[in-house]
């Protein structure tokens, strides 16, 4: 018996997107109708999320504090896209208790019901010796092109950082409309850095800069919100 099951295992063979990959596409039931990734998102920023479960302390910490910074990751063309294991009917159950417990907060945006896990199997979401029942909460940063740009996974009883995250993409499209790369606890308004040299011309006209490869120049916060928002984004 178990022989047959074995070669009956029709499981798909997944392989999680890594950075600079595409984002693989899926269609999926939301709470707030189907959606087709990546296409009802052409054009955006898309942050998205797994949770391990609906109804559980700091999940539902994370889901007031996505909401109440949505108009910040608007602001930088960004869209949330939630994703757990459970079904509709538990994400709106969910979503009334967030309401009545946060004066009448609304979650704004889709949460996937992921029941048969496919979509956080797609996106290494279930890491089996954590859960292979739930998904660790992963963040995919997927740009306009539909490129994955960043990711993260952090374990079940550590919320995430709503900053970070946003600094992640604030820094992503300041890299992008600049040409720049951001140093080491890079706050926008900090200093940014040039692109190393790649030729020896090039390095000539870097200027006298010790070490060669690394030069500082300044990037002022304004210029950057003029750049990438639609509105100055408060940081916290
Ligand atoms: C929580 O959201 O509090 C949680 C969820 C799954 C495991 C542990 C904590």
């Amino acid at each position: 018996m178990d022989d047959i099951l074995d070669l009956c295992d029709c499981s798909e063979n997944y392989s999680m997107p890594l950075i600079g990959d595409r984002a693989p596409g899926f269609v999926a039931s939301t709470t707030d109708g189907a959606v087709t990734f990546p296409d009802d998102f052409a054009g955006k920023w898309v942050v998205l999320f797994s949770h391990p479960s609906d109804f559980t302390p700091v999940c539902t910490t994370e889901f007031i504090a996505f909401q109440n910074d949505i108009k910040y990751f608007d602001e930088i063309n960004t869209k949330l896209l939630g994703l757990s294991v459970g079904t509709l009917s538990s994400h709106l159950a969910w979503f009334d208790a967030i309401s009545k417990m946060y004066n009448g907060a609304n979650i704004t945006f889709p949460l996937i019901d992921d029941m048969n896990m496919h979509v956080a199997k797609l996106y290494g979401m279930i890491h089996e010796n954590a859960s292979n029942t739930s998904a660790v909460r992963a963040v995919f940063i997927i740009d306009p092109k539909g490129i994955v740009r960043a990711i993260l996974y952090y374990p079940a009883v550590l919320g995430r950082n709503l900053w970070e995250i946003r600094r992640m993409i604030i820094g992503l499209q300041t890299s992008d409309a600049f040409g720049v790369a951001l140093p080491a606890n890079w706050e926008p308004g900090d200093d940014v850095l040039a692109p190393a040299p790649t030729t020896n011309e090039a390095m000539r006209k870097h200027g006298n800069v010790s070490p060669w490869f690394l030069k500082y120049k300044e990037l002022a916060e304004r210029d950057i919100y003029e750049k990438i928002c639609t509105k100055h984004g408060d940081k916290k």
